[in-house]
């Protein structure tokens, strides 16, 4: 098959001729200095570190550049860096902000020195302010770094530090170095950092305004330009991003446009029946696939237990739930008699600058496009999920639908330990609901539920006393998790669920539910680690 021809990309909030340049070095949390940056009414550009020979030749001259954080250690052969030249063509024309990694870039370029730290920091720290810096006090920062500045360049201050980092937030009057993140969710007042980076000390300018009818109208006839004949195909997930996706190509192309939703069998009991109740079945096909997925799941060799053993396992069946998705998609679509000439994803910005350097690899469940020879088109390429929300609920998606929690591509299969199994699948599928069933009914309002929340099943044989008997059974873990702005999942917290809720849930997860062997849940954990250094999902 020949590979995709072409992607279509709505162009919104983002410029050639942006104000600030953020530089990518392969954070997982730059999409997130672009996003902070849109909530104080900037847009900005960015671009893979390796681009930026090209762009300082091109001539451009942004008032700020933020180069961002990277997994590397600068003292590392190959590690990224920003060529001399480059740099001072930057620092001639822009104020430069580095953060953690991209910190550490500057202040070895500019004589410093990065170590080893004697106190590596991972999570929540608090930051002291010790010398003014605009209206930005300090607080809680997230930090994340095995190094640190451990000789600062001459002339540079210090403006705040840490308990075990001295030089958190670091520079001259035109160069600055922040070791902590200002820009994930659960550091304090990053926007108020932020803003006096850019607005006082590199003299930005708001302009960056998102208003919803304008956006609306613009994309609509963007995409009937676009694709102005033609069956056009659209996966629907359930998921906030395919849905708006959904509405706005709609408006665009009426019945020209083929949805289909694929019940993988990896969603919680009945999510296909609810999906169905939002969306209707006018352009859509609903198909019933769980079978399929099973058997192609239960055939992957286990190559667990053990930390890597499950770390390959889980990567397996990641692709294998994703390869499987695209060939029930195409399949169907063909079995209709269609050779459609696009394809509509609900991409959005946020997916875009990750995949710049790969990083979602592990997350991809992509390749359908390649498969369909079609043109890609992306109606949210240019917008975070803050500002999809906004767009579902201006479009009258149901309340279920704009505030969704977000749900991984292989769904269930990723929430137990050991290999997946289908008699695992199916307890999961009947706990995940009643899960579901105890959060609308303890927290009725969704804005008051956890950002995100699911269960695992975790296979931890242990004992339980049920009658007079007692039983090995296995246990579940219940995870909820917190984002400031319910999106950015590079950082997360545990969510309090309350008492009430949790004895509920203690109470039916282990009477509802049984394997399909007899097996019985004799054990309810809570996850409470957050993320660094944990992750939102298990796996
Ligand atoms: P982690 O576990 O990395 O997850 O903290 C961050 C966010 O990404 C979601 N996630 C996925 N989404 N395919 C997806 O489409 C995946 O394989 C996948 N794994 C994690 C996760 O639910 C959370 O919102």
């Amino acid at each position: 098959m020949q590979p995709t021809q072409q992607i279509q990309r709505f162009p919104w909030g983002t410029a050639d001729d942006a104000q600030v340049l953020i530089v990518h070095f392969g954070s997982k949390s730059t999409p997130m200095i672009a996003q902070l940056l849109r909530h104080i009414g900037l847009r900005s550009r960015v671009i893979d570190a390796v681009d930026v020979p090209a762009v300082t030749a091109s001539g451009y001259q942004p008032r700020l550049v933020i180069l961002s954080g990277g997994d590397d250690s600068v003292a590392n052969e190959n590690a990224p860096t920003i060529a001399d030249r480059d740099l001072a063509t930057f620092v001639q024309h822009s104020v430069v902000l580095g953060i953690c990694y991209g910190a550490q870039v500057l202040a070895v370029k500019f004589g410093g020195k990065v170590a080893a730290a004697a106190i590596p920091e991972f999570g929540e720290v608090q930051v002291q302010v010790t010398a003014p810096f605009g209206t930005y006090a300090g607080g809680t920062a997230v930090m994340n770094h095995n190094d640190e500045i451990v000789t600062l360049p001459t002339g540079w201050h210090v403006f705040a530090s840490t308990a075990h980092c001295r030089h958190a937030l670091v520079g001259t009057a035109s160069i600055y170095a922040v070791m902590f993140h200002p820009e994930v969710d659960h550091s304090e007042h990053g926007d108020a950092l932020l803003a006096h980076v850019a607005f006082t000390l590199a003299g930005c300018k708001p302009d960056y305004t998102y208003d919803l009818a304008t956006y609306v109208d613009q994309c609509v006839t963007w995409l009937r330009h676009v694709v102005p004949a033609g069956d056009v195909e659209l996966g629907l997930s359930g998921g906030v991003d395919s849905a708006v996706a959904f509405a706005l190509a709609r408006r665009a192309y009426g019945s020209r446009l083929h949805a289909t939703f694929v019940d993988t069998g990896f969603m919680r009991e009945g999510e296909s029946e609810e999906v169905r109740g939002y969306f209707g079945s006018e352009g859509i096909s609903y198909l019933e696939a769980a079978d399929v997925f099973l058997e192609h799941i239960e055939a992957l060799p286990y190559s667990g237990p053990g930390p890597v053993g499950e770390a390959q396992y889980y990567d397996q069946v990641r692709r294998a739930v994703g390869q499987c998705f695209i060939d029930t998609f195409v399949q169907h679509a063909r079995q209709q008699g269609r050779a459609p000439v696009a394809l509509v994803q609900g991409t959005n910005y946020a997916d875009i600058i990750e995949s710049m350097t790969n990083l979602k690899a592990h997350h991809n469940v992509g390749g359908l496009p390649a498969r369909l020879e079609v043109t890609v088109v992306e109606p949210l390429a240019g917008l975070f999920k803050f500002e999809i929300r906004q767009l579902a609920a201006y479009l009258g998606l149901p309340d279920e639908v704009v505030y969704r929690q977000p749900s991984p591509g292989p769904g269930l299969a990723i929430r137990m330990w050991g290999p997946v199994t289908r008699a695992k699948t199916v307890a999961l599928r009947r706990a995940t609901r009643i899960l579901e069933e105890l959060v609308r009914q303890h927290y009725p309002d969704p804005r008051q539920r956890p950002s995100q929340y699911y269960l695992a099943l975790a296979p931890l044989a242990s004992c339980g006393l049920m009658g007079d008997d007692r039983v090995y059974g296995y246990a579940w873990v219940i995870r909820g998790v917190t984002t400031r702005d319910r999106e950015s999942y590079v950082t997360v917290g545990a969510f309090e669920f309350s008492h009430a809720f949790l004895q509920d849930a203690a109470r039916r997860l282990t009477n509802e539910v049984t394997m399909e062997d007899g097996t019985r849940f004799v054990r309810v954990f809570v996850e409470i680690t957050g993320k660094p250094p944990s992750t939102t999902e298990p796996h």
